[in-house]
């Protein structure tokens, strides 16, 4: 009989939540999509009450995106199924942080299968951006530098506060663009989370003078490194077109990669369970 996986979306989704869907499907199992806006969560129905729906129509396990911090360990708690992490607030994206470490290895460690501390050993990252609302920067905090990278943060202090650099070993702090690039063999770019920033006031201007990337700003600093970006790409913010579409970038193998990665985190949820 086929599996049956649920995807409960929160929030929008466009490579996460499709890339899900195609692993499941790949792997035989049956999905269903509830998106926050197209369901009984608009009329109120609580997390609690639309897992436990999902689990009595057949649910096994339950792929969900939400805007709170945590919640997926809250959901399984209450509906006792695996529950995976599809991105949860400002805290955690972990399925993105895995598909970008895959990238990384096919760039940087090619032929490499297994990892250990020391497998990115020599490799800079650096992540750059609206850091303080990315939990895609925060997942990959935890995991490259378990695997020997050094990752750099790089922004201004609105969006990167000084204690970051004190996030664990292997992690420092570099305000200024270039000298963090000319360190870097991978340059991840973030997009400015405007539906986090809560009242925050930047002058874009200077933002993209200081750290957009450019091919210019690229071909000067980093000439071979690879560029990398979660998605969605905000052009002319973060990353201009001739950075986001030239040869350094990597961007849509990381889109591509997450259908495998996720294969392999549905699979391990039907089979062993909680995975968030
Ligand atoms: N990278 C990422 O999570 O993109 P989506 O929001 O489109 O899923």
């Amino acid at each position: 009989m086929k599996r049956k996986i649920a995807l409960l979306f929160y929030e929008s989704s466009t490579r996460t939540r499709t890339s899900f869907e195609l692993a499941a499907k790949a792997l035989g199992a049956d999905t269903t999509l509830v998106s926050s806006l197209s369901s009984s969560i608009e009329k109120g129905e609580s997390l609690k009450d639309t897992g436990l729906t999902l689990r009595a129509l057949g649910a096994e396990a339950i792929i969900l995106r939400h805007n709170s911090s945590g919640a997926p360990w809250l959901l399984e708690a209450e509906t006792r199924l695996p529950v995976v992490n599809a991105g949860d607030g400002m805290h955690e994206h972990p399925t993105q942080a895995l598909l970008d470490l895959r990238t990384i290895l096919t760039h940087l460690r090619p032929g490499v299968t297994t990892v250990d501390g020391e497998t990115l050993a020599g490799v800079t990252v650096t992540i750059v951006g609206d850091i303080m609302h990315s939990r895609v920067a925060r997942s990959n905090m935890m995991l490259l530098p378990r695997l020997g990278a050094h990752v750099i943060l790089c922004g201004q202090r609105e969006l990167l506060p000084e204690v970051a650099g004190q996030a664990g070993p292997g992690i420092t702090l570099e305000r200024n663009f270039d000298a963090a690039l000319h360190q870097s063999q991978v340059v991840m770019m973030l997009r400015i989370q405007g539906e986090r920033l809560a009242g925050l006031q930047l002058d874009l201007e200077e933002y993209k003078a200081n750290y957009q990337l450019t091919g210019p700003r690229l071909a000067a600093h980093a000439p071979k490194a690879v560029v990398m970006h979660p998605g969605p790409i905000i052009r002319g913010m973060e990353v201009t077109a001739g950075a986001a579409d030239g040869v350094q970038s990597v961007i849509l193998e990381q889109v591509k990669n997450g259908v495998a990665i996720r294969m392999a985190v549905v699979e391990r949820a039907l089979t062993v369970g909680g995975a968030a």
